[in-house]
């Protein structure tokens, strides 16, 4: 049986105050509306379907460039019912299961939705409701029973003090037969105290018909949390947090102290990997194993080879280090910075768009931007590519084997030789051959007694 997936996030988000819609905002570096559409697509639907309003324009152009999702607006908001109305020109012709999500709901468990479907389709229910038990029922719409059975869905603002005791409320996900779906939302009524067309009155329309109605109750109330503030933003944050460090330390990575360890959800990280507290790993980031990664650290969007060490207060974004290198501390890497095998980036070293081959040694103090640095070279204290004439970023050159001394500027564009040495203190503005000493400092000189005779001088 198909499965087609209809998401709601057409609201406004009055509570977050934002100019940013809600489902734009981030939970572990991935906005709320990706961690829904993750979970959906465990469903391998047929389509998916975002109904948007507040905003159309930004959460189109966020979610611009995927594939099997179709947006359609709703203007005005009037409700959830009137929402999901929305969706019925996309979905003409469909057939099967519509699971309804909230956009802003995004702790869902593939393996809940699947539960989900799957006792909807079992019990060939017109409509399954997710429900929870929850020690803070208030804002939810609560499941009335007679007997055993769902009898309808009443909204916190509609319901009597005795219904407002119920503590087993609607999570605002579920499942529908796609049959004969829309026509019974088009007579949901807005009589009530919001005047909005509640897809929640669907319950007792179904029930009044003597429609099938099931329910299924997630063992984690957990899973169905919403977003409508900052503060459920950072506590719902936590909870993403915590179930990634879980499978990562299911799969044999140590995370010493999990709550101040912060990992985006497709970060990988390999077994045997040594993670420290107040560590970042963010984007698409990929760690192999062995690495021991090192308080402070936060690597972007980069890829960390095996048994790398990271020594404390690294920053590296869109980098690459193959295995067996060592940074830091407080190295910082970035754009395109490609450190290759068992080479060592040390304190206070930048690297930019810059190749640092294998075995190579930056200990101190450097500056290595638009470089292209060979295997084995020898980078002194205080080196620096001076890449950028005002106008254009220019390369550097350095082959391997080559000795760079302390305190020298590389005025790019240059090249030095394989197996060259560069002088401390040298100002490098023409190419050195390979083999070639360059120096560029005049000779030094002494003068004799020169601070007792300024001091004679001035008279004190
Ligand atoms: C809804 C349910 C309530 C349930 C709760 C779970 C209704 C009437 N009530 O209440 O029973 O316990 O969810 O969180 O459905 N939306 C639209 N267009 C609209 C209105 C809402 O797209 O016109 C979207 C919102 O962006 C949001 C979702 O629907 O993603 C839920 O809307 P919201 O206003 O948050 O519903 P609740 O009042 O929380
Ligand atoms: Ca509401």
């Amino acid at each position: 049986m198909d499965t087609h997936v209809v998401i709601l996030a057409a609201g406004k988000g009055t509570r977050m105050k934002s100019a940013l819609p809600k489902v734009l905002h981030r939970v572990a570096g991935l906005p709320l509306i990706e961690h829904v559409l993750a979970g959906a697509a465990a469903l391998s639907p047929r389509s998916m379907t975002v109904v948007i309003g507040h905003q159309a324009d930004a959460l189109q152009a966020a979610l611009r460039g995927r594939e099997n999702v179709t947006f359609v607006v709703q203007e005005p908001q009037l409700g959830t019912a009137h929402a999901l109305l929305q969706s019925e020109n996309a979905l003409r012709g469909a057939s099967g299961t519509l699971v309804l999500l909230s956009g802003d709901v995004p702790l869902l468990t593939a393996d809940t939705l699947k539960a989900l479907v799957d006792w909807h389709a079992a019990r060939r229910a017109a409509a399954t409701v997710l429900t929870a038990f929850v020690d803070e029922p208030t804002s939810y719409g609560r499941i009335v029973r007679v007997g055993e059975q769902i009898a309808r869905i009443v909204e916190e603002k509609d319901a009597t003090p005795a219904e407002r005791q119920i503590r087993e409320i609607n999570s605002g996900i579920y499942a529908f037969a796609v049959e004969g779906l829309f026509d019974a939302v088009r007579s949901i009524a807005a009589e009530n105290a919001q005047r909005e067309y509640y897809l929640p009155d669907l319950v007792s329309i179904y029930r009044q018909r003597g429609l099938n109605v099931e329910t299924v109750t997630v063992s984690n109330a957990d899973e169905i949390r919403g977003i409508n503030s900052r503060a459920e933003l950072a506590s719902v944050g936590r909870v993403v947090r915590e179930r990634k460090n879980a499978e990562l330390m299911a799969a044999g990575v140590t995370i010493e102290d999990p709550a101040t360890t912060y990992i985006d959800r497709d970060v990988t990280v390999g077994p045997d990997t040594v993670i420290h507290p107040f560590v970042f790993l963010e984007g698409r980031t990929t760690i192999g194993s062995g690495c021991e990664i090192h308080a402070g650290v936060r690597i972007v969007d980069s890829a960390i080879g095996d048994r790398v060490v990271v020594l404390n207060h690294c920053l590296i974004t869109n980098s690459r280090i193959a295995e067996g290198a060592s940074l830091g501390p407080f190295a910082h890497l970035r754009n395109g910075a490609d450190v290759r095998e068992g080479a060592h980036v040390g304190n206070f070293v930048e690297l930019k768009k810059t190749v640092f081959g294998a075995g190579s040694k930056a200990g101190h103090l450097a500056y290595l931007g638009d470089a292209t640095i060979g295997e084995k070279v020898n980078i002194g204290a205080g080196t620096i590519t001076c890449n950028y004439d005002g106008v254009n970023k220019n390369q550097t050159i350095i082959e391997d084997g080559a000795f760079i001394g302390s305190d020298t500027q590389l005025i790019a564009p240059v090249t030095v030789g394989k197996g060259a040495y560069v002088g401390s203190g040298t100002t490098i503005r023409e190419s050195v051959p390979a083999g070639a000493l360059a120096v560029s400092a005049g000779k030094q000189r002494n003068i004799e007694n020169w601070v007792a005779d300024r001091k004679k001088k001035s008279g004190d």
